[in-house]
């Protein structure tokens, strides 16, 4: 059966299109915020000195939120296991909950004062959820909420 409409995909969307219409590529602004904030996180890139796995990774991560706000085809578990993934590159699984929480922040940022109240109602809710898979990576527990 398909998904019924999740209506925080709309604010998510607009949220996104005026971040994207302000800035080029949130990139920069994502991981010096997140850096700024956890400094021993930028350690976990020392491989990355191009800076194209941060591009490459914050994309996977912009795709993965708006397909769980929208069809929710693959998102919640990639979201699972890239937390598993991600223990092979040092990465704990609560620094996915800052990574998801400093995009919002980035975008938040650059929208300004037009970012509105729905739309951060719309982002918390919505990181509750996404911490849920972190917190959760054991598919066989949460196939029946799929
Ligand atoms: C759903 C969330 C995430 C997704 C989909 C994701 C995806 C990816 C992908 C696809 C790569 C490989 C990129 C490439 O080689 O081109 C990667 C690498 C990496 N990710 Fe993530 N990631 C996520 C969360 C995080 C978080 C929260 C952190 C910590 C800040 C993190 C840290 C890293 C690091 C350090 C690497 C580089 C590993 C290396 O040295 O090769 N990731 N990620």
């Amino acid at each position: 059966m398909p998904r019924a409409p999740d209506p925080r995909e709309p604010l998510i969307v607009a949220s996104f299109e005026l971040a994207a219409e302000r800035c080029e590529d949130l990139t920069p602004l994502v991981y010096a915020r997140l850096f700024r904030e956890q400094p021993e996180m930028e350690i976990l890139f020392w491989r990355d000195q191009n800076h194209q796995i941060r591009g490459e990774m914050l994309t996977r991560v912009i795709q993965a939120i708006l397909d769980f706000v929208g069809e929710r085809l693959y998102a919640s578990t990639l979201i699972q296991s890239e937390v598993v993934v991600h223990e092979g590159y040092d990465v704990p699984p609560e620094v996915f909950r800052i990574f998801f929480r400093t995009v919002r922040d980035a975008v938040c940022e650059v929208c300004g004062p037009d970012w509105t109240g729905e739309w951060d109602a719309a982002w918390e809710s919505l990181l509750a959820d996404l911490d849920y898979y972190v917190t959760h990576p054991d598919q066989a527990t949460t196939a029946a909420l799929a």
